[in-house]
């Protein structure tokens, strides 16, 4: 256990952790109706999902509309999953057409509010499923006139703009595949992602709001498809009004090409298992991977986690805010693709949670009325940083279901969470999941399971999650050891894209057989699961997972940098950020001058997400005999701890010496 697993000092603290939460009295009064009512009945259909998958997920599959019906739910030749084999539909269809032709068509499907511009009252626009059967066709016809066929890779780089969601499901819609890019990504990243997926088209925005000022996002487009030759056709929403240059032939206005569009574009009838996105996430190699998710499967898992997780119920005055960018995998299923099937209106905001003020979301609460609300740990210990006055402000009394993701809740956040925006009436979903797993895996049932702070609690239907050492063998109660998936389930990843063998050693070569998350874990005595932290080269940096090597990769390609290694450091809002150990070419000084240049330049490779939060200098790394950096020592300088590690591997002792003398910024 010892050597896949990282040091967590978080660890000790939650292993005492007994407080329990019992599902809040009254939840399914103030909700609408629960749709699960209690832990047996849990049991009961948990277990069925694990001994009949096929009738389980055949039923479920049954609640939405299907072109052509499946022969079989499922085919499973490890690593290679099939589900609802032959069937064929289109998930814009089951978003937005079905609620159409349903009679819904006049309902709210998006909520949307842009950044308060200074001075004046936000901007808010409410999208029907009529608006966007129209908009999406619409915009389905315009790629379709760009030469976009079935199968295409289209890139979307823009801002928290309605538009963004009409792109993708205008994507789905037609059969293209959409790779969404983060709009805090650089160009480079842009660039590498292009090019790996060899996308022909972007599709981006002039500019995006954000705490007052516009990214750039189309200069970032304009800099990227100068290092590529891939790029031939640019789509560009124009949203901030900012100047921008234009490349003749190359870019269009977006308005300019829906304007006399048809608005008549028939959902395509896509096979249950055609693509439907690629989405980058980090690995432990410098290269981001391109997940690969299918139609049929996706389309269901991401459906039922929505509706039983966040208890979502039609015409009761639900409104459901996931405050997540789209352009992480928990926007992509829990803003768009598994809500709208639900029909509960969907918030999305563009902008960040401190402006013009930090009560920016409770503002947002109280004015729209939410009742489920999902965010960030880290943005949770923000909230708390920023003091409790900004939430009592607000009236939060619509707030019936709290939820959490992207990262370990720490147990005083969630005491928080539950006391001052749940006011101990709201259950908190701690939902853990992956941008492989395509779904929520393992999170207590609103209404239904006990909760306590910092556990994610129990598998998700259909889900056989598992804590088990290198051969495969369930460890003990409260063992730390590999968390694994040992069944197929609907949402799971289908590849990497372009790269099948880094898919197989990944994700099953390990442990063989069985789905490897990557992450650590232990199942305490009620059957709990605890995560413990990634057990590879990934770090989670404010619930944003970063490869260390990434970020090695950016500061070796400074031409003052000759080594590079970065480790995660506890930090108190982020929860992890990031260390750098670097070592520097002859003639160049060590000092705040290039550290400001090394800060500067990895935000350039990657983007501010992945500037380290502290860069030491030393004139060397310590490294085993074989040449190997021993990164649980970094780790431990940068934590400012010294625990009794085992060194007797390490070349020379003195490189720790001069390392702990060292000062940073
Ligand atoms: C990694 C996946 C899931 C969408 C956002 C992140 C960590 C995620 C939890 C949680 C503890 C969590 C894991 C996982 N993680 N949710 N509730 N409790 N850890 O997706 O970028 O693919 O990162 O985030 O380490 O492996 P991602």
């Amino acid at each position: 256990m010892s050597e896949t697993m990282p040091d967590d000092v978080a660890i000790e603290s939650v292993l005492n952790e007994r407080r329990e939460f019992p599902p809040p009295a009254g939840f399914s009064d103030a909700i609408g109706g629960a749709h699960i009512s209690s832990i047996e009945q849990y049991r009961e259909m948990y277990d069925r999902s694990i001994r009949d998958p096929d009738g389980f997920w055949g039923e479920i599959a049954g609640e939405l509309d299907w072109f052509e019906p499946w022969s079989t739910v499922l085919q499973w030749e490890s690593p290679d999953a099939k589900w609802f084999v032959g069937g064929t539909t289109n998930l814009c269809h089951n978003c937005v057409d079905r609620q159409v032709a349903n009679g819904y068509g006049d309902q709210v499907a998006i909520i949307w509010e842009g950044e308060p511009v200074e001075g004046g009252s936000p901007e808010v626009r409410r999208l029907t499923y009529a608006d966007l059967a129209r908009e999406t066709a619409r915009f389905g016809n315009v790629l379709k006139s760009l030469g976009v066929r079935k199968g295409d890779i289209v890139t979307l780089y823009m801002g928290m703009v309605p538009e963004l969601a009409i792109a993708m499901l205008a994507c789905a819609r037609i059969g293209a595949v959409h790779s969404v890019i983060f709009g805090g990504f650089s160009a480079r990243a842009i660039a590498d992602r292009v090019q790996d997926a060899d996308s022909r088209i972007v599709v981006t925005c002039d500019g995006g709001w954000r705490r007052g000022a516009v990214v750039p996002l189309k200069d970032n487009v304009d800099a990227a498809a100068a290092m590529t030759d891939r790029v031939k056709t640019v789509v560009v929403l124009k949203r901030c009004g900012n100047e921008v240059a234009w490349t003749l032939d190359r870019d269009h206005w977006w308005h300019d090409l829906v304007g006399g569009v048809s608005d008549d574009c028939p959902c395509e009838a896509m096979d249950s298992e055609d693509m439907l996105f690629l989405l980058y996430t980090s690995g432990s190699t410098g290269k981001p991977k391109g997940i690969l998710h299918t139609t049929g499967g996706y389309m269901v898992y991401t459906y039922l986690t929505s509706k039983y997780v966040f208890n979502l119920v039609p015409d009761r005055g639900q409104v459901y805010w996931c405050t997540a960018d789209i352009g992480w995998v928990t926007g992509h299923s829990y803003i768009i693709y598994g809500i709208l099937p639900n029909r509960v209106p969907t918030l999305m905001y563009e902008g960040a949670p401190n402006f013009p003020a930090d009560d920016r979301f409770w503002d947002i609460v109280e004015r729209h009325k939410v009742t489920q609300f999902y965010t960030a740990p880290t943005a949770i210990r923000a909230f708390m940083k920023w003091g409790n006055e900004h939430p009592r402000k607000h009236d939060l009394s619509s707030l019936k279901l709290l939820g959490t993701v992207g990262e370990p809740i720490n147990p005083e956040a969630w005491m928080w969470y539950h006391r001052e925006i749940g006011s101990e009436r709201c259950p908190i979903v701690d939902t853990w999941w992956q941008t492989e797993t395509g779904g929520q895996l393992i999170m207590p049932l609103p209404g239904v399971t006990v909760t306590v702070p910092g556990s994610c609690t129990l598998p998700f239907f259909g889900v056989d999650a598992a804590v088990v050492n290198d051969h495969g063998e369930q460890l003990p109660v409260n063992v730390g050891g590999l968390l694994v998936i040992r069944k197929p389930w609907p949402a799971m990843l289908r590849g990497i894209h372009g790269d099948r063998q880094r898919f197989i050693e990944t994700y099953f070569a390990r442990v063989p057989g069985m789905y490897l998350t990557g992450d650590g874990a232990r199942r305490d005595e009620r059957g709990y699961f605890w995560i413990m932290g990634r057990i590879d080269d990934v770090i989670n940096v404010a619930g944003h997972r970063l490869g260390t090597m990434e970020v090695e990769s950016a500061l070796v390609s400074h031409p003052a940098v000759v080594e590079a290694a970065v480790v995660g450091m506890p930090h108190e809002i982020k929860g992890t950020g990031i260390a750098a150990f670097v070592t520097l070419e002859k003639g160049h000084d060590p000092g705040d001058e290039l550290r400001k240049d090394l800060l500067k330049h990895v935000t350039t490779e990657i983007g501010a997400i992945a500037r380290p939060d502290m860069i030491r200098f030393t004139d060397a790394l310590p490294k085993t005999r074989s040449g190997k950096i021993m990164r649980r020592l970094l780790r431990d300088i940068a934590a400012g701890t010294d625990s009794d590690q085992d060194t007797t591997t390490l070349e020379d002792f003195s490189v720790m010496a001069r390392l702990r003398e060292a000062d940073d910024g």
